[in-house]
């Protein structure tokens, strides 16, 4: 076989040198280098061809043979490592920044209002249905508004630090109900009345139905003429609107410093259809809420005549409600914001 130029066999080692450096080559930049190396005025290439006219006529068609093949080769393998680098390039950056626009949303969660609130709303809209007007008052209460114009003298138990809690080095207290709210809408607004006033209350007090805060609506209705016959239709009426129309209920004797004569109200057992269950103690009857004629005593202190005017008030609380309504056996399940027990309602 015939002995290869020495030229040609330069090419074939170059060619070879400079395909494996392509390869191994990774980045974009990096080829533009390379093509000058390779390809350019002072590469190898191009030193070969500037001097083929120093060769004999065969040898200068041998080695310019070879010497356009390698450039081409090389250009060609050039182009297409920089097609596939920049390939390989735009679909890491798709990768990495891009989503797909078609794949469904994430709902988004919705929050619901806590029981509590919802029992409520559903108590107060029924007696502003009725003519009720709704008040405010604040939570942090004068031992005059808690107490002393409610009629609760000055040793009455409810008093006790036991159930009161006092703020620290001051007079106030948060309030122990909401009957304090009935003074102050008396005071603003004088009578005729009918108002209720929905809000939280304190109570030292923790056990399976009592928490230290809970939620009471007052209710009160001044006029002349007002009886104990107004209190009993307006509140059956509320209880047959929550509990049902076949709702029994029924009223027993009590006392609260700020009624006279006072009442407990009592439901059915919505449990046991009054069967007797541990609920209502075997008993048949739930008690629902306190309820009375306003003591004159009361009107005294707020400058109603109480020859002329008469009045009934009551007062529930909501989680008591809510725990019926709801058949839910303990208080405390309201107050730790455990979203598997909320997201039931
Ligand atoms: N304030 C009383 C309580 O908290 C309830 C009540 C209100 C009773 C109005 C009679 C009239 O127990």
């Amino acid at each position: 076989m015939e002995r290869e130029h020495p030229l040609v066999l330069k090419l074939k080692a170059f060619q070879k040198e400079a395909s494996l450096e392509l390869e191994h080559t990774e980045q974009i930049q990096g080829l533009q280098e390379l093509k000058v190396k390779f390809l350019g005025k002072k590469g190898p290439v191009t030193e070969i061809m500037k001097g083929l006219g120093k060769l004999d006529v065969p040898e200068r068609a041998a080695v310019g043979q070879v010497a356009n093949q390698v450039k081409e080769q090389l250009q060609q393998a050039l182009q297409q490592k920089l097609e596939k680098l920049e390939i390989q390039s735009l679909s890491e950056a798709l990768a990495k920044d891009s989503f797909d626009v078609t794949l469904p949303g994430l709902p988004p969660t919705r929050g619901s209002k806590h029981p509590i609130t919802q029992t409520l709303a559903e108590v107060e809209l029924i007696f502003l249905g009725l003519g009720f007007k709704s008040y405010q008052g604040p939570q942090i209460e004068t031992d005059y508004y808690n107490f002393e114009a409610l009629n609760i003298p000055a040793h009455h138990p409810a008093r006790d630090m036991q159930d009161t809690f006092y703020l620290e080095n001051s007079q106030y207290l948060l309030r122990t109900h909401t009957s304090p709210v009935q003074i102050r809408a008396m005071e603003k607004d004088g009578v005729p009345i009918r108002m209720i006033a929905p809000g939280a209350v304190y109570r030292h007090d923790h056990d399976v139905t009592h928490t230290p805060m809970f939620h009471q609506l007052e209710g009160l209705w001044v006029d002349e003429n007002i009886t104990f016959a107004h209190l009993k239709g307006v509140l059956t009426l509320f209880v047959q609107r929550v509990f049902g129309d076949q709702t029994p209920v029924r009223f027993r004797p009590s006392f609260f410093p700020f009624t006279e004569p006072s009442a407990e109200m009592d439901i059915g057992c919505v449990l046991c259809q009054q069967q007797g269950c541990r609920v209502c103690k075997q008993s048949g009857w739930l008690e629902i809420m306190g309820c009375g004629m306003v003591d004159p005593a009361v009107f005294t202190h707020v400058g109603v005549d109480a020859e002329r005017y008469t009045g009934f008030a009551f007062g529930m609380g909501i989680e008591r409600i809510a725990m019926l309504k709801l058949g839910i056996p303990d208080i405390r399940l309201f107050f730790e914001n455990d979203l598997r027990f909320l997201q039931q309602f």
